[in-house]
């Protein structure tokens, strides 16, 4: 059982982005951490990050995964293209993000991404892609 995680744009930057609103860990430290859950779970786990738009549909149309962890970065609020990749591939997507995007500016409220996701994790830090990877590996085994 494969999890493919995509983390979106500017998320290379984590630890030195904005670690008020971020945190100091590195996007690193949460595929390490994501590895060792995965390991412990049973589960494959790959990771990407792109700055790119189009990079990121190409990785999810390859559809070679069981489930899709996705923080959408800022094309969450913006991209009816990954959007309508997510719809057409057809497998379980968990949207995470780090910061709580309700309770910040008015923009960040919309997600596209939202329409077409399994669930939303968001607000709990690097903990909002370990427990996106709990619950990959409950809806793998239902
Ligand atoms: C984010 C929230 C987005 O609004 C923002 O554009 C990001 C990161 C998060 O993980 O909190 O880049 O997805």
């Amino acid at each position: 059982m494969k999890v493919l995680v995509i983390h979106g744009p500017n998320l290379n930057m984590l630890g030195k982005r904005e670690p008020e609103i971020y945190g100091t860990f590195s996007l690193e430290d949460i595929n390490n951490k994501l590895k060792a859950l995965a390991a412990e779970l049973g589960l494959k786990l790959s990771a990407i990050q792109s700055n790119s738009e189009s990079e990121i549909i190409d990785a999810i149309q390859k559809r070679d995964y069981d489930v899709l962890i996705i923080n959408p970065a800022a094309y969450t609020h913006t991209s009816i293209a990954i959007r309508d990749a997510i719809s057409a591939a057809g497998k379980p997507t968990i949207e995470v993000h780090i910061s709580n995007i309700h309770k910040r500016e008015e923009f960040r409220r919309k997600s596209y991404i939202a329409e077409v996701a399994t669930g939303q994790i968001s607000g709990l830090g690097a903990d909002s892609y370990l427990l996106a990877l709990r619950a990959s590996k409950n809806i793998l085994s239902r």
